[in-house]
């Protein structure tokens, strides 16, 4: 049998696809050998492969474009690896941010001790959760259109023992309708509408409703008109933005929530992509 570190360098050899995405391949070499970490490959770089006839079957729907988490069903998210399947987006590192200023927020407010939170468009659970298991004693709502993402998002509650109440419904509404009321309500929405801007890996095989809205800011609006039946104050919301959605935002936040404090921050690249908003009555 060859090891790892053959395979590895025939594969990128031959590949230039392979070459440009080879953390991905060290990921799938990583799966079969059933290295948690994917440091690791270094170290057992030697070893023979484990099973392959399965790595040959994966290295196919790699090199065919298909995202490695797919294929490995498997996608880290601050520090956890949740269940992935086409039925959800990928988690994407900007959204890692998103939820550290969530966390952020929320531990520097007054009720920091049981906060109820919501997380709107929840996909594969990532924010509800990491939220859930940050702030133990918070009730933690998601809501979520695909019934197929809800399913997801419970196998991954399910999976880190967090206990979310899941909804299926469009943005606000079914937490309107069982009277909820919260304290903090974040959200990753669907927010391209320029399918140009998008890889076309993510728009094969990614779920097209997950990443694209015919109205760009049309979750925004939809939330920013419905809040109100269910905030507690003060109110704060968080959201993943667009890089270059920020005058847009601020021209909707001033004539639908004219009294909003609000801030849109950089990630780590300098783009403006986390929109945070204060609302204290
Ligand atoms: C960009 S994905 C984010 C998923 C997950 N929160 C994450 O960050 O990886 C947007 C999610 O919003 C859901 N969605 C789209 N339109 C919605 C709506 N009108 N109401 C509720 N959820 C919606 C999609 O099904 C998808 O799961």
């Amino acid at each position: 049998m060859p090891t790892l570190f053959e395979l590895y360098q025939n594969i990128i050899r031959e590949s230039p696809f392979a070459q440009a995405n080879e953390v991905a391949l060290r990921a799938l070499l990583c799966e079969i050998q059933g290295l948690i970490e994917m440091s690791d490959f270094y170290l057992k770089k030697d070893e023979e492969i484990k099973d392959l006839p399965t790595f040959l079957s994966y290295l196919a729907r790699f090199l065919n474009g298909e995202p490695y988490q797919y294929i490995i069903q498997k996608a880290r998210f601050i520090n956890r690896d949740f269940f992935v399947d086409n039925r959800v987006l990928i988690p994407r590192m900007e959204t890692e941010e998103v939820v550290y200023k969530a966390i952020e927020l929320i531990r520097d407010s007054n009720n920091s001790s049981s906060p109820s939170i919501a997380d709107l468009g929840s996909g594969s659970g990532i924010i509800a959760i990491t939220l859930k298991k940050t702030f133990p004693h918070s009730q933690v709502f998601a809501s979520d259109v695909s019934k197929d993402a809800i399913a997801v998002a419970k196998i991954n509650a399910e999976k880190f023992g967090a206990d979310i109440s899941f909804f299926r419904g469009d943005v606000l509404e079914p937490f309107i309708f069982s009277g909820i009321k919260l304290d903090f309500l974040i959200s990753n929405p669907p927010y391209i509408t320029n399918i140009q801007e998008i890889d076309s890996g993510v728009i094969k095989y990614e779920p097209y409703s997950a990443l694209v809205d015919k109205d760009e800011l049309g979750f925004y609006k939809k939330v920013f008109s419905m809040y109100k039946a269910v905030a507690k104050y003060p109110f704060t919301m968080i959201f993943e933005i667009g890089h270059d959605m920020k005058d847009k935002i601020a021209t909707l936040l001033g004539t639908m929530i004219p009294l909003a404090k609000w801030e849109i921050i950089k990630d780590i690249n300098g783009q403006e992509r986390i929109l945070s908003i204060y609302i204290e009555k």
